[in-house]
């Protein structure tokens, strides 16, 4: 009683459902390599523009006129207005970037380190490096005062109206 290679269970066709798994997980992993590629290739290609966070609409421009002084605490900036026009600054230590305070007329300390600034946001006592950055203004079409909170203006520049 001798029996043929073919004929051994070892030799036999593997069963249906291991095929399927096979080819399951390969395919698989051939997708999955290939999502991982295409967001390899579109990391360079930001989807966002960081120019397109930068500015802001804060409003009509009458109450910055009327108030003088105007905190805009959730963009970590002001908006003075004086004779020449408005213009904004940032409430963003130069040090390494805590919001410091305003002491009225007097200027801005900051708590994280104890910088102090003058009322023009210039340096008085360190460790920060630089002034307080101001920022561009203008106006949006629909007539909103619009700050630019990456775009660095010198501190003679006033939004004229
Ligand atoms: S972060 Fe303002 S002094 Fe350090």
């Amino acid at each position: 009683m001798s029996t043929s290679v073919h004929e051994s269970p070892r030799f036999q066709k593997p069963k249906e459902r291991r095929d399927f798994l096979g080819l399951a997980s390969l395919y698989s992993a051939a997708i999955a390599l290939a999502v991982a590629a295409l967001g390899a290739i579109r990391l360079p290609m930001p989807s966002v523009f960081p120019e397109s966070n930068s500015r802001v609409k804060l409003g009509p421009l009458p109450p910055f006129f009327a108030a003088g002084v105007t905190p805009v605490p959730e963009h970590r900036l002001w908006i003075f207005a004086d004779d020449e026009g408005l213009y904004a600054m940032s409430a963003v230590c130069t040090h390494l970037g805590c919001v410091v305070t305003r002491l009225d007329n007097e200027g801005f300390h900051c708590p994280c380190h104890g910088s102090r600034f003058d009322a023009k946001g210039r340096v008085v006592e360190g460790p920060a490096p630089r002034p307080l950055a101001y920022l561009d203004l203008s106006i949006s079409p629909d007539g909103q005062l619009v700050v630019d909170k990456q775009k660095e203006v010198g501190p003679e520049v006033r939004l004229k109206v």
